[in-house]
């Protein structure tokens, strides 16, 4: 595969997977779009949401020029479908009881020409129905379903809010001049929670500025392999296992950054999917676009490029049932971000080659990026104990609830989460080469 130059899969010496330079505003034709999007948080909080997406033009795409407009519609569209869906909290208006489902029950077309004003969706029933399905979800209106599925298609990305409209495309700079530092940025859509919303955000979007020179390490690395050069390897791998640190750094941002609570009980919710989630068993019709409810998981960094490109690079072979997971998550990237993994992965074998050199040197700078990798995952989990497991058992105590183990354990993609990233973290420790030199042992 010819993907050896960064600026092909979208990836810049600069920039890493971030979007370069995100533009923060569209056309004057997607002004409707825009003045939601820059309300979005007042519209959610006093649940007008729904209301201004009912008034919304059902706009075209055509418009739009460049990758970087794209994106911005796609960032703004997609923060406003993840606005609709969770507008009035994790069961408003969908966890219908026996009865009351039975009295909603209604056989409408989902494709239909028809526009729900000021109708909660869940009881939005057209009147003269063509197609006929069985409709107990959420619907998403076609003025916003439409325009973001055409631009979904165009950016080959899924019919929900992923990582790289979340966090790459979501920055701007308060001093163009200025660095990259959480002081200097602010987000371009928000949601609801604040400065822990844009801490949280922003903490992200720093651990992948962080990962930059991993990702020219990595391509540095497969270069050598090729080209059979160890001393530019040895450095390839140095300056990745730096990277990983830098990344571990950033990462210890989110303490001073991001409330737990905040996290767990206002953030977490406007990154939920509707796949394998109770709150919305059957899914989310997109009117115009499927007749059929359609499921998606919910936005996680699980969806960050330099993961999967780390684990390809390494030989990290994780466990089916993770490694499921992790697989579905690429279709929830970029297809450049994608390429790119794709093109680490079908590259000479990196440990087969450290093994072949019988290198002291390199063996032990390819454990350390090893050992980087783990330590990361590592302080992860602690992130994700404080923010969900024991921010979790928190919330629940205080509304005196019973804590069920099965939802605590449920991540915003729906994996069971401390169980699952136990085990990429310790099939990532497995990754250490055995030292195989002669009277080295
Ligand atoms: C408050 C902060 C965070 C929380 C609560 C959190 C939570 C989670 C959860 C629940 C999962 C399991 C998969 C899922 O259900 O989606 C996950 C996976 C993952 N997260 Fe996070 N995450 C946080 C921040 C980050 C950040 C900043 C990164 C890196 C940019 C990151 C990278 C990953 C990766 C790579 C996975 C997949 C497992 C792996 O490869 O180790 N997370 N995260």
């Amino acid at each position: 595969m010819e993907k050896q130059n960064l600026a092909d899969c979208y990836v810049s010496e600069e920039h890493g997977f971030i979007l370069q330079d995100p533009l923060d505003k569209l056309p004057d034709y997607y002004k409707p779009w825009m003045d939601i999007a820059e309300h979005l948080t007042v519209l959610i909080e006093t649940k007008k949401l729904r209301d201004a997406v009912h008034q919304m033009p059902e706009l075209d795409i055509q418009q739009l020029k460049g990758h970087r407009q794209k994106r911005l519609a796609r960032t703004v569209l997609s923060h406003m479908v993840m606005a609709y869906v969770w507008q009035n909290g994790e069961t408003g208006g969908v966890k219908l009881n026996a009865n009351r489902r039975e009295k909603r029950r209604s056989w409408i077309s989902a494709a239909t020409e028809e526009k729900y004003t000021g109708l909660d969706p869940v009881n939005a029933v057209p009147h003269r129905p063509s197609v006929q399905v069985l409709v107990v979800g959420k619907v998403l209106p076609r003025a916003l379903a439409v325009p973001y599925h055409q631009i979904s298609l165009a950016l080959g990305l899924p019919l929900i809010m992923v990582h790289a409209d979340l966090v790459l495309a979501n920055w701007k700079k308060k001093d163009p001049l200025g660095p990259l530092t959480i002081e200097n940025l602010s987000t371009i859509v928000s949601l609801p929670g604040g400065d822990n919303l844009q801490g949280f955000v922003l903490v992200t979007l720093l651990v992948e500025v962080a990962a930059i020179p991993a990702a020219r390490a990595i391509i540095q690395a497969v270069k050598s392999v090729e080209s059979d050069d160890k001393q530019t390897l040895i450095i390839a791998l140095q300056d990745m296992e730096c990277s990983i640190n830098k990344m571990k750094e950033a990462f210890h941002l989110f303490y001073d950054y991001v409330d737990s609570d905040v996290f767990y009980s206002t953030i977490r919710l406007f990154l939920s999917g509707w796949k394998d989630n109770p709150n919305m068993p059957e899914g989310l019709i997109y009117e115009g676009v499927s007749e059929k409810p359609l499921h998606f998981s919910g936005g996680s960094a699980a969806q960050s490029t330099i993961y999967h490109a780390f684990d390809e690079l390494l030989g990290i072979q994780h466990r089916p049932d993770s490694s499921d997971f992790l697989l579905k998550m690429r279709h929830y990237m970029p297809p450049a971000h994608v390429g790119f993994i794709k093109w680490v992965q079908e590259a000479p074998k990196l440990p087969a080659y450290v093994l072949k050199c019988e290198d002291t040197a390199l063996l032990s700078i390819f454990n350390q990026c090893i050992s980087a990798l783990s330590e990361l995952r590592s302080f992860h989990i602690r992130i994700v104990s404080k923010y969900v497991t024991t921010a979790g058992i928190r919330a629940r105590m205080k509304k005196n609830e019973v804590v069920n183990h099965e939802e605590q354990e449920r991540g915003t993609g729906g994996s069971h989460v401390m169980t699952f990233l136990k085990s990429v973290r310790d099939t990532c420790k497995e990754g250490t080469l055995k030292h195989s030199i002669p009277g080295d042992h």
